[in-house]
């Protein structure tokens, strides 16, 4: 049976292939991304040959309580029953060179906003005898790495957050997936990540390959899926004994080293550090 599909990241090299598959198969589908010209074209570009209203474009920030609820308000119409989180912002370099904005722009994109649209959305699923929701994690999710542990963070959380959730509602009609890719030669790795990727002997895929596996999910498959046979295998040995594996990065390190081009944040020296200040308390006879 056709699925209606609610896509994040849509315009994205993993959304776009994810949309196509979909799309291929009679899924009805709404297309989100920040970038209106871009989800605009794409949906039109999808749309034909599809059958009319099969293909929606919606451009808002799913960081924003105004872009969750429009999303809210499409799906509920559309009578969705499918959400697939896949918008992300990549992360990458050593943590001194990470700004506040940054770091907090990386969590809020890549773990907030799907926990909460998720939560906002799961009203709209339950009308459902099925529905599901597959959030798109990564191998960071389940193994730090150098030079991701931001990335990291959000991803492990969001996996955290999946694995939560899915017993939370197993006995309910919402399943809840998630799908880790490995890297995928899409625009999210620029050319540091790709120098870095070399340097470990990084494998790469396709984004069709990842499309492939989420339609796979999506019509039964395993509720969790670890894409690339070494990286499999690692995630779960690092989930057995983390810290055997702690010396096995060095040429990680290396890698994330010789990029001289990440930025590094100036280290606030002790003059510039304002002195903590006690308020005297006031006494009450
Ligand atoms: N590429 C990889 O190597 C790789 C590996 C493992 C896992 N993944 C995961 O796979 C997923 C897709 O990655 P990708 O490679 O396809 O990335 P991508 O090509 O950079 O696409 C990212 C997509 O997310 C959208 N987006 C970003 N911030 C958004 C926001 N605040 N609100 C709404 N949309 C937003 C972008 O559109 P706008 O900018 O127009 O909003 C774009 O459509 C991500 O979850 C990523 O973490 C990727």
């Amino acid at each position: 049976m056709s699925a209606s599909v609610v896509l994040t990241g849509a315009t994205g090299g993993i959304g776009r292939a994810i949309a196509r598959a979909l799309i291929a198969r009679g899924d009805r589908v709404v297309l989100v991304s920040r970038s209106a010209d871009e989800v605009g074209l794409l949906a039109r570009q999808l749309g034909q040959g599809a059958p009319p209203g099969a293909v929606e474009a919606l451009a808002v920030d799913i960081t924003r309580a105004e872009g969750r609820a429009a999303i809210v308000r499409v799906a509920t119409e559309r009578r969705c029953d499918t959400l697939v989180n896949n918008a992300a912002i990549p992360s990458f370099g050593p943590i001194e060179a990470l700004d506040d904005a940054h770091v907090e722009a990386v969590i809020a994109t890549d773990l907030v906003a799907p926990m909460l649209l998720t939560r906002a959305l799961l009203p709209v699923l339950r009308l459902h005898r099925r529905a599901t929701v597959l959030n798109v994690g990564s191998t960071l999710g389940r193994l730090g790495l150098p030079g991701f542990s931001v990335y990291g963070a959000a991803k492990f959380g969001l996996r955290g957050f999946s694995e939560a959730l899915r017993r939370e509602l197993s006995d309910g009609p919402v399943r809840v997936l998630h799908l880790a890719p490995r890297a995928t030669r899409t625009a999210f790795n620029d050319a540091r990540v790709d120098a870095y990727n070399r340097a470990t002997g990084t494998r790469s895929d396709p984004p069709e390959r990842v499309a492939a596996a989420a339609v796979a999910m999506l019509d039964g498959g395993p509720a969790e899926r670890f894409l690339g046979f070494p990286e499999a295998l690692a995630v779960r040995l690092n989930g057995l004994v983390p810290t055997w594996l702690d010396g096995a990065f060095g040429t990680h390190r290396t890698a994330l080293r010789a990029d001289r081009t990440a930025p590094v944040l100036p280290t606030p020296t002790l003059a510039t550090t304002p002195t903590p200040t006690t308020i005297p308390l006031e006494t009450h006879e």
